[in-house]
């Protein structure tokens, strides 16, 4: 009997040897050492013996076990090392190999031109704030110095929430018509002095070639002691020219009216023109030249500084708003606004710009399209 195991032993172990999968290990397992396996029924007849039998055959049954469940156990994970080194040789990377041609997306001309705006005023010293474009009355209006009965409010073109949709204050909620009231906002939250800009969406109910529903805005504003006028020339200049990396821009700014600035000032460029397009640079006064508006701005009106919580005896300020998709158009050379909200994917990979390439000074903002 005892040799006749011996061989079930030795026999077992050789095929455990040959076995070439985790399955066939499974099915000699089962042969062995399942319910109804060659070393289950031996343990059972331990169940028979004699007190003394048991004792001698107790262990060598019990050997039997063991060297057969060991070896199965060896076997596994041996067979999942090979199963794991087999895959990872079919895994390898080769590292040398140049990157596949697949279709790229590009940087949209509106969020090169911000990324743009963000670098040349960092250099400034100015941070980049934010605010909803959900807002509410107060904020995009009253605060800016626009009352409830205020003319200006008309010429906004304002798209209204329904009444069921107030601001906690009881105010209307609306789509903010310009970035201005980031202006209370950060003063609001921030104090001063302050130094931001603010670009984002805004929203007027209008649409034909040169205006959107929706359009970008800039907001630029200073808030510290001893701020003039000078101050906000000498930034706009200083802006435009890193802006379109050319030194001859020339300035014009008219008397206009802002409710939240006093004075306001429109800011105008000169520019010629050039096989049929505008090219800004010279002044427009000059024989074949012309100005053209390109933003509103103006000191902080003392009202506003008193709506955002400031002492306006100690606090003055400068800002300007600016339209980023215009800005994009002369800078680029698009002449319909309407594409640039299309998606159309030629436009896209036309006009837009390698995400790769990050608007720098030192490269030179404007990163190659
Ligand atoms: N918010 C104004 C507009 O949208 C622009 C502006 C901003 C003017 C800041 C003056 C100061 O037309």
């Amino acid at each position: 009997m005892s040799t006749e195991q011996e061989k079930q032993v030795s026999d077992t172990l050789a095929r455990l040897d040959a076995a070439a999968s985790a399955g066939d290990v499974e099915a000699i397992r089962v042969e062995a050492l399942g319910k109804a396996g060659w070393i289950s029924a031996l343990m059972k007849t331990l169940g028979k013996m004699t007190p003394e039998e048991r004792q001698s055959e107790g262990p060598r049954i019990q050997g039997i076990r063991a060297r057969v469940a060991d070896a199965i156990e060896a076997k596994k994970t041996a067979l999942e090392a090979a199963e794991l080194e087999a895959r990872l040789a079919t895994e390898t990377l080769d590292l040398t190999l140049p990157a596949p041609s697949v279709p790229k997306g590009s940087v949209h001309p509106v969020s090169q031109v911000m990324d743009e705006l963000s670098e040349i005023f960092a250099d400034l010293g100015f941070s980049v704030a934010t605010g909803p474009e959900i807002e509410d009355d107060w904020y995009n209006f009253t605060a800016l110095n626009m009352p409830e009965s205020h003319p200006a409010r008309a010429m906004h073109d304002t798209f209204y929430f329904g009444d069921n949709h107030r601001a906690p204050n009881g105010g209307k909620m609306l789509l903010r018509t310009h970035t201005s009231p980031v202006q209370i906002r950060t003063m609001i939250a921030e104090g001063a002095p302050l130094r931001i800009i603010a670009p984002g969406r805004v929203y007027r109910s209008d649409s034909d070639a040169t205006h959107t529903p929706m359009f970008h805005q800039v907001e630029g504003l200073v808030i510290d002691r001893d701020i003039h006028l000078g101050h906000l020339k000498w930034t706009l200049e200083t802006f435009l020219k890193a802006f379109f990396e050319t030194d001859d821009i020339v300035l014009r700014l008219r008397p206009s009216y802002f409710p939240f600035t006093e004075p306001s000032v429109e800011v105008d460029v000169g520019f010629a023109i050039e096989n049929g397009k505008r090219v800004l640079g010279g002044s427009g006064d000059a024989p074949g030249h012309g100005w053209m508006e390109l933003l509103g701005s103006g000191m902080v009106n003392r009202r506003v500084i008193a709506f955002a919580g400031l002492d306006p005896d100690e606090w003055q300020g400068f800002a300007f708003g600016v339209g980023v998709d215009r800005l994009a158009m002369l800078k680029y050379g698009m002449d319909d606004l309407r594409a640039f909200f299309d998606g159309d994917a030629r436009w896209l990979s036309h006009y837009g710009f390698s995400g790769l390439d990050q608007p720098t000074l030192s490269g030179g903002v404007g990163a190659k399209a």
